[in-house]
């Protein structure tokens, strides 16, 4: 996935900058290119030498270089990177992005660039709290900077607090999602898609249901992703409040029977994906009338069970190439969705962390892990949108390697 991506990174003049030496080399050995910008304090941390050895190219760190000028100027090495990233981002350069001064070449590259930056800040925890440096910080988030943490912990200052830099696998996730989402969308065009959203209510009487949490939103994105990748999608969704993402054809349904129906209906199709939360029962039979309060005391729910739409849609005489189920758990998550793959007969499963701690129900977050029949692949923390990105990028892939069989 990191494999020809282009780094410019920009070590600046912090005790973290060893750390960076790190992620130079655990880039390098998974493809990216990394090109250095050694800040003049950077310098006195971390040597020019070593940098140049791990990124395996030049260091560059004198903005009135002739050489430089003439076979990279700044200009240059700012806009043909693919991400910019500052690390150890220091309460200084964090200052001088803030008011836009250029008076190095670190600075002046910054301000050149056109590609997406992100920032690691690292600094003593007074110097993070002090309010020019979060009214910097507020500024540059302003901007859409991405800043990824500091971390909390023990400071080389010797003071405990917020101000590390963030370890190298974070700093790796990071990147990962910029890259990802300044990659253009591999194109699926000519495929059809039928993605299920939202949750299903279930009527208990003509007023009453029985529904669930699910906003619809990772469904929704899904098959906006899937849109702008060329797809003919149908969105088959329950009620939620989910604007209808642009190119979607949106079939919008209440009960778990209806959302079958609709996507029997929609077959055939080369993908599917249940992202829907079906409800599991429905009442046994259905109440024409209100239920009214009375003598009796509270009626009694009779329940059935709702069809299985992933199931039915997995043994299907019309199935999708590739059907992809989700699978919300609460513990157990990877165990649980292994032994579900299997059960429903799809090929791919999103194991989802939906513990309330977590947030996923309803938020914008989520943390997914693609479970298939080669092993598991844990995706990184990040917006139901980003991982609907990833996701079309897997699917790509998969018809891609299809056609190449
Ligand atoms: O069995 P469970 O509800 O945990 O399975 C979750 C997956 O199955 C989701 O992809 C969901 O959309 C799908 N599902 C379904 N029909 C059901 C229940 C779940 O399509 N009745």
């Amino acid at each position: 996935m990191l494999s020809g991506k282009r780094l410019l990174l920009i070590i600046g003049g912090g005790i973290a900058a060893y750390k960076v030496l790190e992620l130079i080399r655990r880039l390098r050995d998974r493809g990216v290119d990394v090109r250095c910008v050694l800040t003049e304090a950077g310098a006195q941390f971390v040597t020019p030498l070593a940098v140049a050895a791990l990124s395996e190219n030049k260091v560059y760190q004198a903005l009135f270089s002739l050489t430089d000028e003439s076979e990279m100027g700044h200009i240059r090495l700012s806009r043909e990177a693919d991400v910019v990233l500052v690390a150890p981002a220091t309460a200084n350069l964090m200052a001088k992005m803030a008011a836009g001064i250029a008076d190095d070449l670190a600075t002046t590259a910054l301000l050149a660039t056109d590609k997406p930056v992100l920032i690691a800040p690292s600094m003593n925890l007074f110097m993070w709290q002090h309010a020019a440096t979060q009214a910097n910080l507020a500024t540059l988030k302003a901007r859409g900077i991405t800043v990824i943490g500091p971390a909390a912990g023990n400071l080389a200052c010797g003071e405990v607090g917020s101000g590390r830099l963030v370890d190298v696998p974070d700093l790796i996730s990071a990147l990962e999602e910029a890259f990802l989402a300044n990659t253009p969308l591999p194109s699926l065009v000519g495929k059809r898609a039928i993605v299920t959203s939202g949750p299903t209510h279930e009527p208990i009487d003509p007023v009453r249901y029985i529904a669930n949490r699910s906003s619809g939103k990772q469904g929704h994105a899904i098959a906006g992703a899937l849109a702008a990748a060329g797809m003919r999608v149908t969105l088959i969704s329950g009620p939620t409040q989910e604007p209808t993402p642009a190119g979607v054809k949106l079939q919008a349904v209440e009960s778990a029977q209806q959302m079958l129906n609709a996507v029997e209906a929609a077959l055939p199709a080369d993908l599917f994906i249940g992202a829907a939360a079906v409800a599991d029962w429905r009442m046994a039979s259905a109440v024409d009338q209100k239920l009214k309060k009375g003598d009796g005391g509270p009626p009694a729910l009779h329940l059935t069970e709702n069809p299985d739409i992933l199931k039915t849609v997995a043994h299907h005489a019309k199935r999708p190439a590739l059907v992809v189920g989700f699978a919300a758990e609460t513990e157990n998550l990877l165990e649980h969705a292994t032994a579900k793959r299997l059960r429903k007969g799809c090929d791919w499963i999103l194991a989802n962390d939906v513990s309330p701690s977590t947030g996923t129900f309803g938020g914008d977050y989520t943390s997914l892990s693609l479970v298939t029949a080669a092993g598991i692949a844990p995706w990184p923390h990040a917006t139901k949108a980003e991982a609907a990105r990833r996701l079309t990028h897997a699917i790509a892939t998969y018809f891609s390697t299809l056609r190449d069989a």
